[in-house]
């Protein structure tokens, strides 16, 4: 392509007016890019803050399923739901989370009754549910096993699917699990029900408040580097993304987001499958400290920060800013 020489190209051209700039505009973020996680608790009528989540509550089922008519309203096409599993309720085989009226299943009944047009993601891992906070079951050693942790998740994939979950998503980074989810799903009947696998997850500092958020942080012994990837691997995400579909995923994930679009891009390009990332809590709780100092303006951060997703090759993002983010996309 042979391009013209100054004066005769002057890129500012188009970018002189706002209406040129909208015409030209490569990318363009909507609502219906959004995805909104949303924690819930125990009791009724209970709205609890989180401290290192400025602006982000957990709810009670009746007041999630208000949040969950929120999204419907301004947009936003699909929640996916963590829970804060009481603390009498988790134990060393998680045993809690293929109870299928736990609080997970009971929001997610919640929600499709009240709200059916609206999808719903659920995570599928064990840490909300563990007493040592890890994502599957621990030998004596501390090291999480595979293959036990991974039928583990079936029970759970399959009580969310039967609890009415639209789209499973196995966040635990077991080596397998995508394929015997999915053979459990279709052996149940859940022939529709999705599976998004978080394929490329990485060890990641940027989890902290998340795990203040489902509790999990202050029972966490050690860390996920036994599971979750190496930070410094891209190769390896790629080998992760080509094995999660040939399992049978539907759509894969990246995670955290914005120090990671390079892996979006490189998943996208290579596998032409849809792509979503997960802007984490970290990074949601970077922005508002930043907003909170004076450094930086939200609206600005919110939608510069969610439209590099789509640029990058997303197919949509998990962002606590989602209901922020789709007012301001004028919902
Ligand atoms: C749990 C899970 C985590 C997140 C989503 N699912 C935390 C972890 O792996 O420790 C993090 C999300 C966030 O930080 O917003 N399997």
């Amino acid at each position: 392509m042979s391009l013209a020489a100054f004066p005769a190209l002057r890129l500012r051209r188009t970018r002189a007016a706002a209406w040129s700039r909208a015409l030209v505009a490569e990318t363009v973020l909507t609502p219906a890019d959004l995805i909104w996680p949303l924690f819930v608790s125990d009791g009724q009528g209970v709205e609890e803050p989180i401290a290192t989540l400025p602006g982000v509550s957990r709810w009670s089922v009746d007041r999630f399923v208000d949040r969950v008519r929120e999204a419907r309203d301004l947009g936003i096409p699909c929640v996916a739901l963590f829970p804060n599993t009481p603390p009498a309720l988790r134990s060393e085989d998680a045993r809690e989370a293929v109870n299928p009226d736990n609080l997970m299943c009971r929001a997610i009944r919640a929600a499709k009754e009240a709200v059916p047009e609206v999808g719903v993601l659920t995570d599928v891992a064990l840490d909300p549910y563990t007493s040592h906070g890890h994502d599957g079951i621990v030998d004596a050693a501390g090291y999480v096993l595979n293959d036990v942790t991974s039928a583990m998740l079936v029970e759970q994939a399959r009580v969310q699917a039967a609890a009415g979950s639209d789209i499973v998503a196995p966040s635990d980074m077991m080596d397998g699990r995508v394929a015997a989810i999915r053979t459990a799903l279709e052996a149940d009947g859940h022939h529709n029900v999705q599976i998004m696998a978080y394929a490329a997850k990485y060890a990641s500092a940027f989890y902290g408040p998340f795990r203040d958020a489902v509790g999990s942080r202050g029972l966490l012994k050690g860390d996920k580097r036994g599971y979750q990837m190496d930070y410094a691997n891209a190769e390896e995400a790629l080998r992760e993304v080509a094995l999660d579909l040939a399992e049978g995923a539907d759509t894969v994930m990246v995670k955290p987001g914005l120090p990671y679009l390079d892996i979006v891009r490189r998943v996208k390009e290579r596998f032409e499958v849809p792509v979503f990332a997960y802007q984490v809590s970290g990074e949601y709780a970077m922005i508002e400290a930043a907003v909170a100092a004076g450094m930086g303006e939200r609206d600005p951060l919110v939608l510069e920060t969610l439209t590099a997703f789509k640029r990058a090759g997303c197919s949509g993002v998990l962002t606590y800013h989602a209901a922020h983010a789709a007012r301001l996309l004028g919902a």
